[in-house]
């Protein structure tokens, strides 16, 4: 889908039926085929095909999405998020194309906006969640934010300068489509001991996740940037926002779940690794 180059005027978003170029028109982005897709009053448009928009795994929902928004809005993570602004801005050229892959709420997002506004460019986000993408159009007002699946981008080839991918669903043939040559992509995953002490309490037996340095097709790996911190949850809304915000909070056995719950005060290790990618020449 959507092969040819958006000239800079218009939306960083294309047609998801026919591929052109979108436009916005009154509360509406349109194409020249006569395609149009309705902004909601949040800002947001859903550009998902029809035949996507029932899918078994709809994103995440409406409780998710709070638990993270209260969990970020503690300001817990945000070194990882000044971590992402000056990558954004070393490896920003002037008025980069800035697409948030898997945008979650927007937290990240709202950031990296404005390095990029600064920078006189300007940013997209998607996500297969509605409720996502309603918050994060609240927060990214100056952002253009899609309800769409990161295997099937709304963006035209080669147009994005730098692609974000923090804990969301990995698209690497996709990424790199969209991306233009000499682009980056920065990739966050866990660290070995993300969130060690969580899973300590929720699984008898806590499994390190794996660190790779995986090589993925028309990319280069340039660097892992580790980025690590520790934190001390007071309260048990936090603690439990930390965990409904995580995909433990479907696997966790009962009686782990129930030993949280019963904490009011934990101290917590995050650990993120950020992969700098370069696509090719
Ligand atoms: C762990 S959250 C990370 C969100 C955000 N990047 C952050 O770090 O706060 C993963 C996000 O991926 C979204 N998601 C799941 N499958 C997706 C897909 N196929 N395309 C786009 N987003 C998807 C979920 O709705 C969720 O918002
Ligand atoms: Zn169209």
């Amino acid at each position: 889908m959507c092969e040819q180059s958006t000239p800079l005027s218009g939306s960083v978003f294309c047609c998801p039926v026919c591929g052109a170029a979108l436009t916005r028109k009154d509360r509406s982005l349109c194409c020249t085929a006569g395609h149009c897709f309705d902004l909601a009053k949040e800002g947001y448009v859903n550009l998902l095909p029809a035949n996507y928009r029932h899918s078994a795994s709809p994103g995440d929902d409406r409780e998710m999405v709070a638990a993270r928004t209260r969990f970020l809005d503690g300001g817990w993570y945000a070194p990882l998020r000044e971590k992402l602004c000056a990558l954004a801005e070393q490896v920003s050229g002037p008025a980069p194309v800035l697409l948030d892959a898997g945008c979650g709420e927007g937290y990240y997002t709202a950031a990296l906006d404005e390095t990029v506004q600064r920078l006189g460019g300007r940013t997209a986000g998607v996500d297969l969640s509605k409720s996502a993408a309603r918050k994060a159009a609240k927060r990214c007002p100056s952002a253009e934010i899609a309800v769409s699946s990161v295997y099937r981008l709304p963006v035209p080839a080669a147009s994005v300068d730098l692609l974000i991918n923090c804990f969301s669903p990995l698209a690497t043939e996709e990424f790199a489509r969209v991306l233009k040559p000499g682009g980056y992509f920065l990739y966050v995953v866990p660290g070995a001991k993300h969130l060690w002490e969580l899973k300590s309490i929720l699984y008898d037996e806590p499994y390190e996740n794996e660190e790779k340095r995986e090589a993925y097709p028309g990319f280069h790996l340039m660097e892992v940037e580790p980025v690590e911190m520790s934190f001390t949850l007071r309260d048990a809304e936090s603690i439990q926002a930390l965990f409904h915000m995580t995909p433990y909070t479907w696997k966790t056995p009962k009686h782990g779940a129930e030993r949280l719950a019963e904490r009011n005060e934990l101290t917590v290790t995050a650990q993120f690794r950020i992969h700098e990618y370069r696509r090719e020449r």
